[in-house]
């Protein structure tokens, strides 16, 4: 098996290929800038843009095994070229908000299943992690923490299910390797459901100093957010937020079930991400 990571820079990614190689796999890393990519000694870096279909078959030539970035534009152009190219199996990092409620009009939803559908539909064998939120969307606030030790949320009772990267990455590695768990979706999610107020106490916790949650308008973090993030995905994620105020998010064993070994706690992400909130 050689398998091509894609989306080298990526958090999952940064986690994946290091465990390929440790398992001794054919391993073969890529990224829109390769020049960027630190990959373990004997880890061959390549360039693949998602966005630039020329850049694919270079970087599928003789590859058996894609892991996949959800990036629509060319997703047909991938598949066509990872066709000719003899790839059996692409397991694509896609995202829980396609089984989610009010998912047809949601633009994260949509993104993810523009890759979905084409994938599933083709002659290659797809397999879906669909993760819900990540443990590490909480290094939004450590500018605020680090800075003023207050964040500003509209939501703070909002629940989300954080799952640690290092899971994800951990469920690619096993169903990239064992053919018996290849060819279905999996909701992946972290072992319990938090609200952002939660998540903020276990890191003030791990960095020993009180953080203040303010509830702010809607508004305020929409005017916020919008100078980093799209208006359509700022939107998405107040209505994501709005929807589940109060109100806890399913989580599922999926995690353990096909690793082996229970989901990380966010507890445990906040430790091994401390640093990142302290001045
Ligand atoms: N965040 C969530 O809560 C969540 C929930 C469900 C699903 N997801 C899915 O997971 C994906 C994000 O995964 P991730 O956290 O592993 O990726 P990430 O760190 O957000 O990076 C996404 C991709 O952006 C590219 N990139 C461009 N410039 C970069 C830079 N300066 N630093 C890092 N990456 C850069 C990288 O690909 P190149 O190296 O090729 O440029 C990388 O793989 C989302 O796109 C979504 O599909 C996310």
């Amino acid at each position: 098996m050689t398998v091509l990571v894609t989306g080298g820079r990526g958090l999952v990614a940064r986690t994946l290929v290091p465990l390929l190689h440790e398992e001794g796999y054919d391993v073969r890393v890529a990224s829109s800038d390769p020049t960027k990519l630190t990959p373990p000694g004997g880890v061959p870096a390549v360039r693949c843009d998602l966005g630039d279909p020329d850049t694919f078959p270079a970087a599928l030539s003789g590859v058996t095994s894609v892991f996949l970035y959800a990036e629509p534009s060319h997703i047909d152009a991938f598949i066509e070229r990872a066709t000719e190219a003899g790839v059996r199996h692409i397991v694509l990092l896609s995202s829980s908000s396609v089984i989610s409620p009010g998912t047809a009009t949601n633009p994260i939803a949509r993104m993810h299943r523009e890759v979905e559908q084409p994938l599933t539909a083709s002659p290659i064998e797809s397999t879906l992690l669909r993760p819900g939120a990540f443990a590490s969307n909480a290094l939004q606030w450590s500018r605020a923490i680090t800075s003023t030790g207050s964040v500003d949320l509209p939501h703070p009772n909002a629940h989300t299910d954080p799952i640690h990267e290092a899971d994800i990455a951990a469920v690619a590695l096993a169903v990239l390797a064992d053919p018996a768990l290849r060819g279905k979706e999996y909701h992946l999610t972290g072992p319990e459901s938090l609200t952002f107020q939660e998540q903020i106490d276990h890191i003030a916790q791990v960095i020993g100093r009180p953080l203040t949650v303010n509830a702010v308008a809607e508004e305020t973090w929409r005017r916020e957010m919008t100078e980093y993030v799209p208006g359509e995905l700022v939107d998405a994620l107040l209505g994501w937020q709005r929807s589940h105020d109060g109100v806890p998010t399913e989580t599922t064993e999926t995690v353990e079930q096909v690793t082996g070994r229970p989901a990380r706690t966010f507890a445990t992400w906040a430790e091994e991400h401390a640093a990142a909130f302290k001045n």
